[in-house]
Protein backbone atom coordinates (compact mmCIF):
# COMPACT_ATOMS: atom_id res chain seq x y z
CA UNK A 1 0.00 0.00 0.00
CA UNK A 2 1.42 3.09 -0.71
CA UNK A 3 1.33 6.08 1.53
CA UNK A 4 1.87 8.79 -1.03
CA UNK A 5 -0.54 11.57 -1.26
CA UNK A 6 -3.47 10.96 -3.61
CA UNK A 7 -5.18 14.01 -5.30
CA UNK A 8 -8.71 14.42 -6.09
CA UNK A 9 -9.89 12.10 -9.13
CA UNK A 10 -11.90 14.35 -10.96
CA UNK A 11 -9.98 17.49 -11.99
CA UNK A 12 -6.25 15.99 -11.48
CA UNK A 13 -5.68 15.56 -15.47
CA UNK A 14 -2.92 13.46 -15.21
CA UNK A 15 -3.37 10.88 -12.34
CA UNK A 16 -7.00 10.74 -14.35
CA UNK A 17 -5.02 9.37 -17.38
CA UNK A 18 -3.06 7.30 -14.98
CA UNK A 19 -5.65 5.56 -13.01
CA UNK A 20 -8.00 4.95 -16.20
CA UNK A 21 -6.34 2.24 -17.88
CA UNK A 22 -6.97 0.13 -14.43
CA UNK A 23 -11.10 0.61 -14.63
CA UNK A 24 -12.83 -1.94 -15.33
CA UNK A 25 -15.76 -0.48 -16.80
CA UNK A 26 -16.31 1.59 -19.57
CA UNK A 27 -19.39 3.82 -19.73
CA UNK A 28 -23.05 2.27 -20.02
CA UNK A 29 -21.54 -0.93 -18.74
CA UNK A 30 -22.44 -2.59 -15.50
CA UNK A 31 -20.29 -4.90 -13.16
CA UNK A 32 -22.50 -7.37 -10.96
CA UNK A 33 -21.83 -9.09 -7.59
CA UNK A 34 -21.74 -12.39 -7.40
CA UNK A 35 -21.96 -12.79 -3.78
CA UNK A 36 -24.93 -10.57 -2.60
CA UNK A 37 -26.26 -9.36 -6.08
CA UNK A 38 -25.33 -5.56 -5.87
CA UNK A 39 -24.75 -3.62 -9.14
CA UNK A 40 -22.40 -0.77 -10.11
CA UNK A 41 -23.08 0.77 -13.33
CA UNK A 42 -20.80 3.69 -15.19
CA UNK A 43 -24.51 5.25 -15.98
CA UNK A 44 -26.14 9.18 -16.50
CA UNK A 45 -28.39 9.35 -13.40
CA UNK A 46 -30.26 11.46 -16.46
CA UNK A 47 -30.21 9.56 -18.93
CA UNK A 48 -34.36 8.43 -19.32
CA UNK A 49 -32.73 4.51 -20.00
CA UNK A 50 -30.05 3.95 -17.66
CA UNK A 51 -31.85 3.86 -13.96
CA UNK A 52 -33.98 0.73 -16.13
CA UNK A 53 -31.05 -0.73 -17.64
CA UNK A 54 -29.23 -0.80 -13.50
CA UNK A 55 -32.77 -1.96 -12.12
CA UNK A 56 -34.11 -4.15 -14.53
CA UNK A 57 -37.69 -5.82 -13.34
CA UNK A 58 -35.91 -4.81 -9.88
CA UNK A 59 -37.63 -1.71 -7.57
CA UNK A 60 -36.31 0.24 -4.57
CA UNK A 61 -37.45 0.72 -1.16
CA UNK A 62 -35.03 3.51 -0.68
CA UNK A 63 -33.17 6.29 -2.62
CA UNK A 64 -30.16 7.97 -1.37
CA UNK A 65 -29.10 10.90 -3.82
CA UNK A 66 -26.15 13.19 -3.38
CA UNK A 67 -25.77 14.69 -6.64
CA UNK A 68 -23.34 17.23 -7.27
CA UNK A 69 -24.19 20.31 -5.45
CA UNK A 70 -23.15 23.45 -7.87
CA UNK A 71 -21.41 25.12 -4.92
CA UNK A 72 -17.62 26.03 -5.06
CA UNK A 73 -16.61 26.51 -1.15
CA UNK A 74 -14.12 27.42 0.92
CA UNK A 75 -10.76 28.19 -0.42
CA UNK A 76 -11.46 26.04 -3.75
CA UNK A 77 -9.32 26.64 -6.67
CA UNK A 78 -12.35 27.30 -8.81
CA UNK A 79 -10.36 27.23 -12.21
CA UNK A 80 -11.05 23.57 -13.15
CA UNK A 81 -14.17 23.11 -11.57
CA UNK A 82 -17.34 22.57 -13.45
CA UNK A 83 -20.41 24.67 -12.39
CA UNK A 84 -23.85 24.85 -14.14
CA UNK A 85 -25.99 27.68 -14.53
CA UNK A 86 -29.19 27.48 -12.45
CA UNK A 87 -31.77 26.52 -15.74
CA UNK A 88 -29.23 23.56 -16.58
CA UNK A 89 -28.98 22.71 -13.11
CA UNK A 90 -32.88 22.38 -12.25
CA UNK A 91 -32.93 20.31 -15.93
CA UNK A 92 -30.00 18.48 -14.44
CA UNK A 93 -32.15 17.45 -11.70
CA UNK A 94 -35.77 17.21 -13.15
CA UNK A 95 -33.80 14.11 -15.19
CA UNK A 96 -32.32 12.23 -12.25
CA UNK A 97 -35.43 13.01 -10.25
CA UNK A 98 -38.35 11.87 -12.73
CA UNK A 99 -35.55 8.94 -13.35
CA UNK A 100 -35.59 7.82 -9.66
CA UNK A 101 -39.57 7.87 -9.78
CA UNK A 102 -39.14 5.25 -12.38
CA UNK A 103 -37.66 2.67 -10.23
CA UNK A 104 -38.75 3.85 -6.68
CA UNK A 105 -40.81 0.99 -5.34
CA UNK A 106 -45.03 1.82 -4.44
CA UNK A 107 -43.79 2.81 -0.70
CA UNK A 108 -40.81 4.48 -0.39
CA UNK A 109 -38.65 6.69 0.57
CA UNK A 110 -36.10 9.16 -0.99
CA UNK A 111 -33.23 11.33 0.60
CA UNK A 112 -31.66 13.94 -1.11
CA UNK A 113 -28.22 15.85 -0.30
CA UNK A 114 -27.85 19.44 -1.35
CA UNK A 115 -25.79 22.40 -0.92
CA UNK A 116 -26.87 26.19 -0.49
CA UNK A 117 -24.30 28.90 -1.74
CA UNK A 118 -24.49 31.83 0.54
CA UNK A 119 -23.00 33.80 -2.18
CA UNK A 120 -25.42 33.17 -4.60
CA UNK A 121 -29.03 33.47 -2.86
CA UNK A 122 -28.19 30.21 -1.62
CA UNK A 123 -29.13 27.79 -4.89
CA UNK A 124 -29.77 25.67 -5.62
CA UNK A 125 -31.55 24.59 -2.49
CA UNK A 126 -34.96 26.36 -2.97
CA UNK A 127 -34.97 26.22 -6.38
CA UNK A 128 -34.85 22.39 -6.20
CA UNK A 129 -37.74 22.13 -3.38
CA UNK A 130 -39.76 24.28 -5.45
CA UNK A 131 -39.44 22.18 -8.24
CA UNK A 132 -39.74 18.93 -6.13
CA UNK A 133 -43.70 20.65 -5.70
CA UNK A 134 -44.23 18.90 -9.42
CA UNK A 135 -44.42 15.51 -7.88
CA UNK A 136 -47.73 15.12 -6.52
CA UNK A 137 -46.80 11.44 -5.58
CA UNK A 138 -43.95 12.81 -3.31
CA UNK A 139 -44.65 13.65 0.07
CA UNK A 140 -42.83 16.46 1.77
CA UNK A 141 -41.23 14.71 5.34
CA UNK A 142 -38.33 16.17 6.67
CA UNK A 143 -35.52 19.08 6.33
CA UNK A 144 -32.52 17.20 7.73
CA UNK A 145 -29.54 19.35 8.76
CA UNK A 146 -26.55 17.70 9.80
CA UNK A 147 -23.74 19.54 11.15
CA UNK A 148 -19.71 19.36 10.28
CA UNK A 149 -17.23 19.80 12.61
CA UNK A 150 -14.83 21.69 10.78
CA UNK A 151 -16.43 24.36 8.35
CA UNK A 152 -14.89 27.43 6.36
CA UNK A 153 -15.71 30.98 6.34
CA UNK A 154 -14.01 34.30 7.81
CA UNK A 155 -14.01 36.43 10.49
CA UNK A 156 -16.63 38.70 9.06
CA UNK A 157 -19.66 35.78 8.37
CA UNK A 158 -20.88 32.82 9.86
CA UNK A 159 -19.08 30.10 10.13
CA UNK A 160 -20.55 27.42 7.14
CA UNK A 161 -21.25 24.00 8.64
CA UNK A 162 -24.47 22.54 7.18
CA UNK A 163 -25.11 19.76 5.26
CA UNK A 164 -28.63 19.66 3.91
CA UNK A 165 -30.30 16.90 3.28
CA UNK A 166 -34.56 16.59 1.85
CA UNK A 167 -36.48 13.44 2.92
CA UNK A 168 -39.65 12.80 0.71
CA UNK A 169 -41.77 9.87 0.99
CA UNK A 170 -44.43 8.02 -1.80
CA UNK A 171 -47.14 6.11 -0.64
CA UNK A 172 -47.01 4.08 2.62
CA UNK A 173 -42.77 4.28 3.58
CA UNK A 174 -41.42 2.09 6.24
CA UNK A 175 -39.78 4.47 9.21
CA UNK A 176 -38.02 2.64 12.09
CA UNK A 177 -38.13 5.60 14.68
CA UNK A 178 -35.35 3.56 16.67
CA UNK A 179 -32.72 4.12 14.05
CA UNK A 180 -32.98 7.98 15.33
CA UNK A 181 -31.56 7.54 19.23
CA UNK A 182 -28.16 8.44 19.22
CA UNK A 183 -25.46 8.03 21.53
CA UNK A 184 -25.96 11.31 23.69
CA UNK A 185 -27.50 11.38 26.45
CA UNK A 186 -30.36 13.16 28.03
CA UNK A 187 -28.62 16.17 29.80
CA UNK A 188 -31.90 18.80 30.08
CA UNK A 189 -34.63 17.40 32.97
CA UNK A 190 -37.25 19.81 34.77
CA UNK A 191 -39.80 19.62 32.67
CA UNK A 192 -42.30 18.25 34.91
CA UNK A 193 -46.03 16.41 34.42
CA UNK A 194 -48.13 14.76 37.13
CA UNK A 195 -48.86 10.94 36.44
CA UNK A 196 -51.40 9.14 38.71
CA UNK A 197 -51.07 11.70 41.53
CA UNK A 198 -47.21 11.39 41.24
CA UNK A 199 -44.70 14.50 40.16
CA UNK A 200 -42.26 13.13 37.50
CA UNK A 201 -39.40 14.20 35.70
CA UNK A 202 -39.05 14.44 32.12
CA UNK A 203 -36.45 11.28 32.11
CA UNK A 204 -38.48 9.48 34.00
CA UNK A 205 -40.72 9.27 31.45
CA UNK A 206 -38.68 9.13 28.82
CA UNK A 207 -38.25 5.49 26.40
CA UNK A 208 -34.52 6.58 25.95
CA UNK A 209 -31.87 8.17 28.28
CA UNK A 210 -30.28 9.24 24.73
CA UNK A 211 -31.55 12.01 22.46
CA UNK A 212 -32.88 11.44 19.13
CA UNK A 213 -31.48 12.79 16.31
CA UNK A 214 -34.29 14.55 15.07
CA UNK A 215 -33.82 16.85 11.90
CA UNK A 216 -30.89 18.57 13.48
CA UNK A 217 -27.76 15.74 13.29
CA UNK A 218 -25.37 16.90 15.26
CA UNK A 219 -23.23 13.55 16.20
CA UNK A 220 -21.75 12.73 12.92
CA UNK A 221 -18.18 13.27 11.84
CA UNK A 222 -17.46 14.50 8.63
CA UNK A 223 -14.56 12.48 6.84
CA UNK A 224 -11.24 13.08 6.49
CA UNK A 225 -7.66 11.79 5.69
CA UNK A 226 -7.20 10.14 9.65
CA UNK A 227 -10.53 8.31 9.14
CA UNK A 228 -10.56 4.84 8.17
CA UNK A 229 -13.21 4.75 6.24
CA UNK A 230 -11.42 7.45 4.24
CA UNK A 231 -11.47 7.11 0.22
CA UNK A 232 -8.25 8.80 -1.00
CA UNK A 233 -9.14 11.39 -4.37
CA UNK A 234 -12.69 11.21 -3.16
CA UNK A 235 -13.94 14.97 -2.84
CA UNK A 236 -17.54 14.59 -1.74
CA UNK A 237 -17.82 11.42 0.17
CA UNK A 238 -20.88 10.94 3.01
CA UNK A 239 -19.86 9.82 6.11
CA UNK A 240 -21.14 5.80 6.80
CA UNK A 241 -22.99 6.79 10.08
CA UNK A 242 -25.16 9.58 8.54
CA UNK A 243 -26.26 6.86 5.81
CA UNK A 244 -26.24 4.36 8.25
CA UNK A 245 -29.06 5.75 10.26
CA UNK A 246 -30.85 6.95 6.57
CA UNK A 247 -30.94 2.85 5.95
CA UNK A 248 -32.03 1.93 9.38
CA UNK A 249 -34.42 4.63 9.19
CA UNK A 250 -35.99 4.09 5.75
CA UNK A 251 -35.66 0.10 5.32
CA UNK A 252 -35.80 -3.10 5.73
CA UNK A 253 -33.66 -6.47 5.85
CA UNK A 254 -33.13 -7.52 2.40
CA UNK A 255 -34.76 -4.78 0.94
CA UNK A 256 -33.13 -3.19 -2.75
CA UNK A 257 -31.66 0.35 -2.17
CA UNK A 258 -30.11 2.81 -4.77
CA UNK A 259 -27.95 5.98 -5.15
CA UNK A 260 -27.49 7.71 -8.24
CA UNK A 261 -24.33 9.19 -7.68
CA UNK A 262 -21.92 6.55 -6.02
CA UNK A 263 -18.42 8.11 -5.48
CA UNK A 264 -16.65 6.84 -2.87
CA UNK A 265 -19.21 3.90 -2.78
CA UNK A 266 -20.79 4.68 0.60
CA UNK A 267 -24.55 3.36 0.10
CA UNK A 268 -22.92 0.09 -1.23
CA UNK A 269 -20.74 0.14 1.88
CA UNK A 270 -23.74 0.56 4.32
CA UNK A 271 -25.84 -1.88 2.26
CA UNK A 272 -23.32 -4.61 2.39
CA UNK A 273 -23.00 -4.24 6.22
CA UNK A 274 -26.78 -3.66 7.24
CA UNK A 275 -27.68 -7.00 4.36
CA UNK A 276 -29.37 -4.62 1.92
CA UNK A 277 -29.05 -4.74 -2.03
CA UNK A 278 -27.48 -2.06 -3.38
CA UNK A 279 -27.75 -0.84 -7.02
CA UNK A 280 -25.89 2.03 -7.48
CA UNK A 281 -24.14 4.11 -10.85
CA UNK A 282 -21.14 7.15 -11.21
CA UNK A 283 -20.93 8.14 -14.50
CA UNK A 284 -17.43 8.79 -14.06
CA UNK A 285 -15.77 5.32 -14.46
CA UNK A 286 -12.86 5.88 -12.25
CA UNK A 287 -15.52 6.57 -9.22
CA UNK A 288 -17.59 3.43 -10.34
CA UNK A 289 -13.95 1.81 -9.95
CA UNK A 290 -13.51 3.06 -6.98
CA UNK A 291 -17.27 2.09 -5.51
CA UNK A 292 -16.47 -1.61 -6.67
CA UNK A 293 -12.85 -1.85 -4.93
CA UNK A 294 -14.10 -0.46 -1.51
CA UNK A 295 -16.93 -3.37 -1.35
CA UNK A 296 -13.86 -5.82 -2.49
CA UNK A 297 -11.48 -4.14 0.32
CA UNK A 298 -14.24 -4.32 2.75
CA UNK A 299 -14.80 -8.03 2.29
CA UNK A 300 -10.73 -8.93 2.24
CA UNK A 301 -9.49 -6.83 4.93
CA UNK A 302 -12.62 -5.90 6.82
CA UNK A 303 -11.67 -1.81 6.40
CA UNK A 304 -14.34 0.52 5.45
CA UNK A 305 -11.96 2.55 3.28
CA UNK A 306 -8.06 2.93 2.83
CA UNK A 307 -7.58 6.03 5.32
CA UNK A 308 -5.07 8.13 3.69
CA UNK A 309 -3.56 4.95 1.45
CA UNK A 310 -3.74 5.10 -2.32
CA UNK A 311 -6.29 2.71 -3.41
CA UNK A 312 -4.62 2.43 -6.90
CA UNK A 313 -1.68 0.41 -6.28
CA UNK A 314 -1.04 -0.05 -9.64
CA UNK A 315 0.29 3.52 -10.24
CA UNK A 316 2.71 3.82 -6.72
CA UNK A 317 5.49 4.18 -8.51
CA UNK A 318 3.94 7.14 -10.86
CA UNK A 319 3.03 8.67 -7.07
CA UNK A 320 6.01 8.07 -5.58
CA UNK A 321 7.99 9.98 -8.57
CA UNK A 322 5.31 12.64 -8.29
CA UNK A 323 5.83 13.26 -4.64
CA UNK A 324 10.25 13.04 -4.74
CA UNK A 325 9.55 15.92 -7.58
CA UNK A 326 7.27 18.54 -5.37
CA UNK A 327 9.94 17.62 -2.57
CA UNK A 328 12.60 18.54 -5.00
CA UNK A 329 10.78 21.81 -6.13
CA UNK A 330 10.37 23.14 -2.36
CA UNK A 331 14.00 22.13 -1.46
CA UNK A 332 15.24 24.71 -4.55
CA UNK A 333 12.29 27.11 -3.18
CA UNK A 334 13.78 27.08 -0.48
CA UNK A 335 18.06 27.40 -1.19
CA UNK A 336 17.10 30.83 -3.48
C1 LIG B 1 -21.38 14.51 -4.26
S1 LIG B 1 -20.68 13.09 -5.01
C2 LIG B 1 -21.52 11.79 -4.17
C3 LIG B 1 -20.84 11.39 -2.86
C4 LIG B 1 -21.29 10.04 -2.29
N1 LIG B 1 -22.54 10.15 -1.59
C5 LIG B 1 -20.26 9.45 -1.31
O1 LIG B 1 -20.54 9.30 -0.12
O2 LIG B 1 -19.14 9.17 -1.74
C6 LIG B 1 -21.40 13.18 -6.63
C7 LIG B 1 -20.98 12.09 -7.62
O3 LIG B 1 -21.90 12.18 -8.73
C8 LIG B 1 -21.22 11.81 -9.92
N2 LIG B 1 -22.03 12.33 -11.04
C9 LIG B 1 -22.05 13.59 -11.54
N3 LIG B 1 -22.96 13.67 -12.54
C10 LIG B 1 -23.52 12.44 -12.66
C11 LIG B 1 -24.51 11.88 -13.51
N4 LIG B 1 -25.13 12.62 -14.45
N5 LIG B 1 -24.83 10.58 -13.36
C12 LIG B 1 -24.23 9.81 -12.43
N6 LIG B 1 -23.27 10.28 -11.61
C13 LIG B 1 -22.93 11.58 -11.72
C14 LIG B 1 -19.84 12.41 -9.75
O4 LIG B 1 -18.89 11.73 -10.56
C15 LIG B 1 -19.58 12.23 -8.25
O5 LIG B 1 -18.82 11.07 -8.03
Amino acid sequence: MSTEPFGRLDTATELRQRVLPFCRLKSGEIWEDRVRGHKVGVLDATNPNHALMLFGEARATLAIQDPPYNVVVGNENTSNLFKMNLDEYLRFSQAWVENTLKILSDNASLYVWLGADQKEHFQPLPDFMILMRRYPELKSRSFITMRNQRGYGTQKNWMAVRQECLYYTKGNAYFNVEAEYTDIPKILRGYYKEINGEKTENLQRSKSQNIRAGNVWVDVQQVFYRMHENVSGCYAQKPIKAIERIVKASSREGDTITDFFSHSGTTLIVGELMNRRVLTMDSDPIFAELTIRRLEHLRKTGSLGWQHHNPFPEINDFLVEQSREERNETDSLTLF
